[in-house]
């Protein structure tokens, strides 16, 4: 069965996980439902150099620009970040699970109090609330005891807390080798094959 696997991006640094993500996700088989907030849109701007504009339309111009691909079996819907009427928004719509990388603190906060204000809040809130994997790629540093017991109660409610600390086990040699290892662990949570980088006790292939 095809997956259905819904991204968010919030406005925390690192949004070039968020676009590796996508980059990985489009390369497989899935069905892709994106989400990103208003602050992500800027922080994307910020990081990456390149306005994704504010549209649907704009931001899937600026992810084939930044080099993601949709492979032919794989599909690509986006959605705004107020559009309570998007599918993502309903419990009745079946998928796989979700993804905020990165998630800020704001996002988190609002997921774990069950504050649903905006689509990528709400959509989280649909997953714990039908049981489907939520993953939160939480980022910020150092923590504060909010953000703790907010990290606290969202994996209580079924949240899994996967902030992107990347292993230099595998030594690493690029930034990019740093995030596909975290993009790596994202795409076994949700049980999709890649080959982002060797398995420990696996040989690199050539
Ligand atoms: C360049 C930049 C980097 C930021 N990095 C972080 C971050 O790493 N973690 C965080 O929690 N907030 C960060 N923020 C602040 C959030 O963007 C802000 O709290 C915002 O309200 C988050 O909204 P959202 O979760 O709806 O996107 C950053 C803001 C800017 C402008």
């Amino acid at each position: 069965m095809k997956k259905k696997i819904v991204v968010a991006i919030s406005g925390a640094s690192g949004s070039i996980y968020g676009i590796r993500l996508l980059k990985a996700l489009l390369n497989s088989s899935v069905d892709v439902y994106l989400v990103i907030s208003n602050t992500g849109l800027k922080v994307i701007e910020h990081e990456t150099g390149h306005s994704p504009g504010t549209t649907p339309e704009s931001i899937r111009i600026f992810l084939l620009q930044q080099g993601v691909s949709i492979n032919k079996n794989a599909h690509l819907d986006i959605f705004q970040g107020d559009n309570f009427f998007s599918p993502v928004a309903s419990g009745s719509f079946l998928h796989d699970g979700m993804i905020i990388a990165p998630c800020s603190m704001k996002t988190l906060g609002a997921i774990a109090s069950g504050v649903t204000d905006n689509l990528i809040s709400r959509s989280a809130d649909v997953c714990l609330k039908e049981k489907r994997p939520l993953i939160l790629l939480t980022r910020e540093t150092p923590l504060n005891k909010i953000h703790l017991k907010n990290m606290y109660r969202a994996a209580v409610a079924g949240a899994t807390i996967m902030p992107p600390c990347p292993g230099f086990y595998f030594k690493p040699e690029t930034v990019n080798d740093l995030i596909d290892s975290v993009v790596a662990r994202i795409m076994d949570h949700v049980k999709l094959d890649h080959n982002l980088f060797p398995r420990w006790g696996e040989k690199k292939s050539v």
